[in-house]
Order: C-alpha cells, then sequence, then structure tokens
C-alpha cells in the first residue's frame, strides 16, 4: 500500500519541469543536482535571455530565476514567463538583504523567493507548496465547471432516468460542434434543451439566437434570416443584418423547423452547406460561423414523406437526435416539478410556503398532461393565484386534473372563501351541463334558466375558452 503512494508520488515528480536560470556555476550546479535528486526534471540556463529563449521553446511548470543575471534581469525573465504562461510558478532568488526587489517581484507575480545563500531543502520546499496550490487550484476550476454544469441543467427538472439520459446526451452533444435535433411534443421542454446545450457548449460566450419558423410569415421570415439591404423590398427602408448576422461565432435555434416553408429549407441548406449566404437585395457574400440546434413537435421522416420536408435537408440536420418524452412517459418527474413550480409562483403571490397535499399529489400524478410541462406548469401558476391557504387540496385543482368522476360532485375547499367556494361549484354545474350538451351554449342556457347573454358573461368570468361566433345561430 504504502509502496504504491510512493510510486504515485513519484510518477507525479517525474512529470514536473523545472527551469534553472542563474549565473553562478556552483549554485546552477547545486540546484540542479538537488531537484534531480528529488525527481524533478531539470534544465538550466546561465543568463536571462538564454533563460527566456529556452523558456519559449520548452514549457516548464516551474521557473527559479536570480534576480540579477547577465542579459536580461530576472524581472524582466518573471514579466516574460507570466506573459507566455501564467501558470508557470516563478520562484526568484535574491541575493541575501535586498528584500526591496523581491517584494517587486511578488508585485509581478512571483510565486515566492528565497534569499542566498540558502539550504537546498528550503527550495524544495517552496516547490513542493506551490506544486500542492496549484494541484488545488485545478480541482478548484474543475469544481466551478462542474457547479456551472449542474446550474445549466437546474432549470430542467427531472429525475426519472429517461430524463437523466436526456442530461447525460445534452451535455455530450453540447461539446461537440454538430447539429442538435430536438424532437418532443409541445410543452416538453424543447426550448429549455436547446439552452441547455448553448450554454454548456464551447460557444456558451457568444450569441444565442433563437427563429420561430412558426410564428413568423414566410416573408418576412426571410428577411429575419438573412437580413435586407435597403431599398430590398418595399418598406426596407434602411440596411437590417439578419438572424444568420447576428449568430455568427455562436448558436442559432430554429424553433419549430418543421413548419418552415419549402422554398427557405433550400436556402437554409445552402448556408448549411457553404456558410455563405447574401442579405436580401444585396451582393455581398457573407461569411458565417454558426453552430445549430433545431426543435420541432412534428415528426419529421413523416413530413420528408408527405413532401413537406427537403429530404436532403433532413439528413443534414438530423446528425445528432435527442427526443424528449411526453410528461405522461416520466410521471416520476410530476411531484418534483410541481414543486418546482410551487416555489416559483407562491413565491411570486406571497406564499412562500406553498404546498400540496398527498391526495391532490395524487391527482396531479395520475393525470395525462396532453399539454405537458406547460399544461402543468400553468395549473400549479392558476392554483397558487386562486387557492387561499399554503396548502393546495384537490378541489382547488383544475377539473381535469382533478378528475371526471368527480366533475359534478364538487369537493369543495374547505380553506377557500365563500365566494370563492361559490365560484367554483358554479364553474363545475357549467361545465358538466357544457358537457351533457356537447359543447351546445344555446341548449345549455336553457337548461340551465338563464339567458344565453348571461352564460357567455359566466363563461368569461369562469376562464371558459369562447369565441362569438358560439352564440351566433
Ligand atoms: N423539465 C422541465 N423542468 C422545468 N420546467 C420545464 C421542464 N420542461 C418544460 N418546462 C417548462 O415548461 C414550459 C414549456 O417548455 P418549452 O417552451 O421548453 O417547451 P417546448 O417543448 O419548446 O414547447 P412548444 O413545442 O410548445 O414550443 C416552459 O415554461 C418551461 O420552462
Ligand atoms: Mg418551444
Amino acid at each position: 500500500m504504502q509502496n504504491q503512494t510512493v510510486k504515485k508520488q513519484e510518477l507525479e515528480t517525474n512529470k514536473v519541469k523545472i527551469l534553472v536560470i542563474e549565473d553562478e556555476m556552483s549554485v546552477r550546479l547545486g540546484i540542479s543536482c538537488t531537484l534531480e535528486g528529488a525527481g524533478y526534471k531539470a534544465k538550466t540556463a546561465d543568463d536571462g535571455i538564454d533563460g527566456i529563449r529556452l523558456f519559449e521553446k520548452e514549457n516548464f511548470d516551474i521557473v527559479v530565476t536570480d534576480l540579477r543575471l547577465p542579459g536580461a534581469d530576472g524581472i524582466e525573465v518573471l514579466k516574460s514567463v507570466k506573459s507566455l504562461s501564467p501558470d508557470t510558478g516563478v520562484i526568484v532568488i535574491t541575493a541575501f538583504a535586498n528584500v526591496k526587489t523581491a517584494v517587486e517581484a511578488m508585485k509581478e507575480g512571483a510565486y515566492d523567493y528565497i534569499s542566498k545563500p540558502f539550504d537546498p531543502a528550503e527550495l524544495l520546499i517552496v516547490i513542493d507548496r506551490f506544486l500542492k496550490h496549484r494541484g488545488l487550484e485545478l480541482e478548484n476550476i474543475i469544481l466551478k465547471e462542474q457547479i456551472r454544469e449542474r446550474r445549466q441543467f437546474e432549470h430542467i427538472i427531472g429525475i426519472s432516468p429517461v430524463m437523466q439520459t436526456i442530461f447525460n446526451t445534452i451535455a455530450v452533444v453540447a461539446r461537440t460542434d454538430s447539429s442538435v435535433m430536438i424532437y418532443g411534443e409541445s410543452g416538453t421542454g424543447k426550448e429549455l434543451a436547446a439552452n441547455a446545450i448553448h450554454n454548456l457548449s464551447p460557444r456558451k460566450d457568444k450569441p444565442f439566437i433563437k427563429i420561430n419558423c412558426a410564428a413568423i410569415p414566410e416573408t418576412l421570415l426571410e428577411s429575419e434570416l438573412f437580413g435586407h439591404e435597403k431599398g430590398a423590398f418595399t418598406g426596407a427602408l434602411q440596411r437590417r443584418k439578419g438572424k444568420f448576422e447576428a449568430a455568427h461565432s455562436g448558436t442559432i435555434f430554429f424553433d419549430e423547423i418543421g413548419d418552415m416553408p419549402l422554398n427557405l429549407q433550400a436556402k437554409l441548406l445552402r448556408v448549411l452547406e457553404t456558410h455563405n449566404f447574401e442579405r436580401l437585395g444585396g451582393n455581398e457574400i457573407l461569411t458565417v460561423d454558426i453552430r445549430t440546434i433545431y426543435a420541432t413537435r412534428k415528426n419529421l421522416k413523416d413530413e420528408v414523406k408527405a413532401g413537406n420536408f427537403r429530404e436532403d435537408l433532413y439528413y443534414r440536420i438530423n446528425v445528432l437526435p435527442v427526443t424528449l418524452p411526453p410528461l405522461r412517459e416520466r410521471k416520476e418527474d410530476i411531484p418534483l416539478l410541481a414543486e418546482h413550480f410551487m416555489k416559483i409562483f407562491g413565491e411570486k403571490v406571497g406564499k412562500p410556503d406553498l404546498t400540496v397535499s398527498p391526495a391532490a399529489m395524487e391527482r396531479l400524478s395520475a393525470y395525462s398532461y396532453p399539454g405537458n410541462v406547460r399544461e402543468l406548469k400553468h395549473a400549479i401558476e392558476m392554483v397558487a393565484t386562486l387557492c387561499t391557504g399554503n396548502v393546495i387540496e384537490s378541489c382547488c385543482l383544475p377539473p381535469e386534473i382533478r378528475g371526471t368522476d368527480k366533475k359534478y360532485v364538487p369537493l369543495i375547499c374547505d380553506a377557500l372563501p365563500l365566494a370563492e367556494r361559490v365560484r367554483m361549484f358554479e364553474r363545475e354545474v357549467i361545465a358538466h351541463v357544457l358537457e351533457e350538451t356537447d359543447g351546445k351554449k344555446k341548449e345549455a342556457a336553457k337548461i340551465l334558466h338563464i339567458s344565453r347573454e348571461t352564460l357567455w358573461r359566466k363563461l368569461r368570468e369562469l376562464g371558459f375558452p369562447v369565441s362569438s361566433s358560439d352564440f351566433e345561430d
């Protein structure tokens, strides 16, 4: 056991390279012998200029330099070493009582100094201290990196095995420069995943530009992407840079890529293949360096088959596919997500201790969430706002989550004030009648003995989705 420890230490010491710059031959040889004896690799130079040259050619972990040297003095050596390799430790040797220069050297970034004459063991102690300090610094950097990495995922909640695998995949794909294609139903967290990929990538400090291909009309989408020159089309009063230019050296996220019009798909493919494009109405060829991430709720393969999506573009962008599963397939995540959103919305509405009763959590976990995480988030937001008290009971949950079996026998929350209980009850009754009448408002109003106008007003007040056409004959 002990042997192993010694061997490991020796191996580590062997890797450490030290440059000794000292003009006095006896001192130079003395130091170099001591270092070699302790298992370090030592090289020597007898003047400042030679020392700097040697350092420029080779990398050293530590430089031990005298301050008074022919050629360049110790301070010049120190400055050159630090500007070339800030991580290299510099230990300066000062003539006895020349503390002033030693202080100057420390200010310039020397790790420590020793005064002549010195015992070689003293130098070994300083070297050992530096190596330990460097080890700790490295550990610190690694720790910080790990914390940063975890923070990127902090906003994506998931303990289910499938989400854990996705976190790992995201961490791996983030480090590459390849295209990532994120699939998933609406509300599964595709945009969050895209953010995480960018934030964990080497391009994290460069721009992250998003474009939603479904939300912008075709003609606008093109100028949004490529930018335009003044006068390129009516209304183009100035030159405008597009998203490609804005994303240069960073990442561009094409949300809902499945909705990109065919004609633009061809143009996008050209940019991906050549890295070149022109602004609309311009003839200057611009070159961009971008990493691309895509998301879609559609099955792109089916879209290719249906002729809505170019096959060549599909192969070009479907390099690293990541599929986010619907929430109903990872129910283990529901309690954690619910708590996460309760914390957010609870704090927002001044109820930082908001919790869910076990029965309500059971209902939340049993529901199938066609709108996925977004639906859960909105449900919690709504109950956090509506529910008085600090505990969310099942009866506070939206009827679809509470369960269809209990639709007409509302459990009125004991914790709610009268007006709110009445309101909930009224909502339940109306919902039930609408279900019975297949959503026919005229019939529902008749059953409820109210006018259609009153029903329309109540529906709006109680947050039902309505449009005025619902009340046309
Ligand atoms: N795992 C998760 N942890 C925490 N919040 C999440 C998670 N997944 C989704 N959300 C939240 O749910 C909402 C929807 O997520 P997001 O916009 O990323 O989904 P999407 O898949 O892009 O949906 P769409 O296809 O409708 O655009 C966001 O408010 C997001 O913050
Ligand atoms: Mg989205």
